[in-house]
């Protein structure tokens, strides 16, 4: 449904500047001649005019995504913004913008970036907002995600962070298993349409079990994460135009799982039967059995997924390397915006460069923003 150009005239002022900003960026890093981002400005500034909205090229997408992760403040693995593969699904669904068609395109994007353990960056744009016509959404924080099911004692099976998720799906006639790790359903929205829920076929769900290299015990304790991360809430904002559906993998780093997913006290807490297996005192702090159990885990995670065969940095190479693009991107010209509680990690941070760094995490454009506004399970009954 096209809207009159009237209508749309407020729009084209802000989304005409942060469009021309990006050309002009992406002419000053040398990826446009200087003579075809101005007439690709003045081809834009048409595009608006009539319509309130335009389409990138493809080559607009990908450099402008990689930008966007170069300039979040979040990510660790910044070094490589580079290497980020960009899928083009801004077609996907047809014109109709059928969810089933949106959900195989997400299974895709999730096979490909799974790559038999060779995990790819890799971000895939689905269509993006249009005036009147706000893109499509996933309610889920991320594709991959364990359910998490409020017990009659109050205590959780699964993943406490998804309970509200859970039975927000639940709600909506979704049914698990019942286990300590059931994969959640992948929930599609075009706002204004009804929600629908998808399960993952098992195969573009690869999980790693968690063995530790010295304790044969460990594996008895029937822990496994799922191999990579997919953050799939966060909106693109790029060029003026606001992708909603950008779903972005990248591999992990063993912290993240064994120093948080697996042993927050509000979220798997595995750290006191990790303590009980490995006979350490649990009855007081000062026997450090916390900080014995976090590093035990933390290795199990990476020998685990080096054995499966599934790309994972350890804490030590990552921050290496953030260094390493920080101080590449200074002999660019560029700053390197980062929230630094996000970059130090989760154990050992002492023993790494970043600890002693200081960082600003100020936000530019193109950049990843959160999404909290549509989750319609909010204040639900
Ligand atoms: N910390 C999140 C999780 O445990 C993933 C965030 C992104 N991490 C990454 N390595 N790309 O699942």
């Amino acid at each position: 449904m096209m809207k009159g150009p009237d209508l749309c005239a407020p729009l084209a002022g802000p989304v005409a500047a942060e469009a021309e900003s990006l050309l002009r960026q992406l002419a000053a890093e040398g990826h446009l001649a200087v003579e075809a981002v101005e007439r690709r400005i003045r081809d834009v500034a048409d595009r608006l005019a009539a319509t309130g909205t335009y389409r990138q090229s493809a080559e607009e997408l990908l450099l402008g995504a990689r930008i966007a992760w170069r300039n979040n403040p979040q990510c660790i693995g910044k070094f490589y913004w580079k290497g980020l593969e960009v899928r083009d699904c801004r077609d996907a669904g047809g014109a109709g913008g059928e969810e089933g068609e949106l959900f195989e395109a997400l299974v895709e994007h999730l096979r490909s970036a799974w790559n038999g353990g060779r995990i790819r960056m890799l971000l895939s744009a689905f269509p993006p907002s249009e005036p009147g016509r706000p893109g499509p959404r996933v309610w889920n924080g991320q594709l991959i995600r364990y359910a998490g099911y409020r017990q009659h004692d109050g205590s959780v099976l699964g993943d406490p962070e998804t309970v509200r998720f859970t039975e927000a799906v639940l709600r909506l006639g979704w049914r698990g298993r019942g286990t300590e790790y059931d994969v959640l359903p992948v929930v599609l929205q075009w706002p204004g349409r009804e929600p629908r829920w998808f399960d993952l076929p098992a195969d573009a769900v690869p999980e790693v079990r968690i063995s530790h290299p010295d304790y044969p015990w460990f594996e008895g304790l029937g822990l496994r994460w799922h191999a990579f991360p997919t953050i799939s809430d966060q909106v693109l904002e790029l060029g003026g135009l606001r992708y909603p559906l950008a779903p972005f993998s990248a591999w992990y780093t063993c912290a993240e799982i064994g120093a948080r997913n697996l042993s927050d006290a509000n979220r798997y807490d595995k750290l006191p039967a990790v303590a009980r297996g490995m006979g350490l005192d649990t009855s007081r702090d000062r026997s450090l059995w916390r900080d014995r159990a976090v590093l035990e885990l933390t290795a199990a995670v990476l020998h685990s997924y080096d054995q499966a065969g599934v790309s994972i940095i350890d804490h030590h190479f990552a921050t290496k390397q953030f260094v390493r693009h920080e101080e590449r991107e200074q002999r660019s010209g560029r700053g390197c915006p980062a929230d630094w509680s996000a970059i130090a990690p989760a154990i050992s941070g002492s023993t790494t460069p970043v600890w002693q760094r200081r960082y600003e995490p100020t936000r530019v454009l193109p950049n990843f923003a959160p999404q909290t506004d549509s989750w319609p399970f909010g204040e639900a009954a």
